[in-house]
């Protein structure tokens, strides 16, 4: 990936003056270059200087259209001071490929310094789709000026905050190894996708654990996913399963609760007999969620 070989070509000063336009981009999408220059604490000379620099290599974005000259961040710039602070935190030290591309989010295969493979997934919302956004409102409430940066940075932190409750279920779900502004690390599981597996040995088997794993989440966490379904249950060849993409989890007192809930395992129930033949009783599943 390209970010990846950029950290070799950064100061700290770039980042430093990159992570200045940052702070600035709380109250307006463009910072000038006083605002620039405040935040970052250098001379005019070292924030032109600074600021030249990280233009040409593709960093910022500029608006020469008002009295004063503005910059603001674009997603390349954010994508390396999140895994400048990862690797700076020795929690990855390498990125790998990219092994999923999710509706709002980029996912690529990552190591860290004992060769430990993670999946680290990119928040990309807020360019192409403004569906999560809408939901998003709901939890940020309403603010005047509302940046790609501060979405992602919150989306990322809600989903690291579910995989971290869920993880001390100790269930199949990943395991959270750590997060900066939109970027998580998580533990991956090499596999696909259930809606691209043709075949597994024992479908009957890993529905039962979907369901009991669903209703462990339900009861002991109090959580719902909330948008479950084929796309976001990963598999293996051995039949492990992976419960992934929480950032749309919602707790069980929720107003939609049971809708949610309800959903879920429908989607579930119907995808296994659809494409497995696997017949359950939808009804009788929904109604062992709600008793004790
Ligand atoms: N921990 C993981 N292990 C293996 N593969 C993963 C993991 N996390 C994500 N993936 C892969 O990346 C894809 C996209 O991930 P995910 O479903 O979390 O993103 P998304 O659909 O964009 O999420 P959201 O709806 O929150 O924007 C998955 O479908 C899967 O193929
Ligand atoms: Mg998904």
């Amino acid at each position: 990936m390209e970010v990846a070989k950029l950290l070799t070509k950064i100061d700290k000063e770039d980042l430093r003056i990159l992570m200045a336009i940052e702070i600035g981009m709380k109250r307006s999408e463009f910072v000038t270059v006083n605002n620039i220059k405040f935040y970052s604490r250098y001379k005019m000379e070292e924030t032109l200087f600074r600021l030249k620099k990280v233009h040409k290599l593709g960093l910022i974005i500029r608006d020469s259209s008002k009295h004063e000259i503005a910059y603001t961040l674009n997603s390349k710039a954010y994508d390396l001071l999140a895994l400048h602070a990862l690797v700076e935190k020795n929690i990855i030290s390498q990125l790998g490929p990219l092994i999923g591309k999710g509706k709002e989010s980029d996912v690529y295969g990552c190591m860290d310094d004992n060769g430990n493979v993670y999946a680290a997934k990119f928040y990309r919302m807020g360019r192409t789709s403004f569906k999560n956004i809408k939901q998003l409102r709901d939890i940020i409430g309403e603010r005047g000026h509302l940046s790609w940066l501060y979405v992602n940075r919150l989306a990322a932190k809600r989903e690291y905050e579910a995989l971290e409750k869920i993880y001390e279920l100790k269930l199949s779900t990943p395991k959270p190894i750590g997060y900066n502004r939109h970027i998580i690390i998580m533990s991956y599981l090499r596999g696909k996708e259930l809606i691209y597996i043709k075949n597994i040995k024992n479908p009957l088997k890993i529905f039962k654990r979907i369901i009991k794993q669903l209703k462990i989440i339900y009861k002991k966490g109090k959580m719902i996913h909330g948008d479950l379904g084929e796309f976001n249950i990963v598999v293996d060849e051995k039949g492990t399963i992976l419960i992934i993409d929480w950032l749309q989890w919602v707790s069980t007192d929720h107003p939609n609760a049971n809708l949610l809930l309800e959903r879920d395992i429908e989607n579930v129930c119907n995808y296994f007999q659809k494409k497995f033949n696997i017949e359950s009783n939808i009804d009788e599943i929904i109604s062992s969620f709600y008793k004790n």
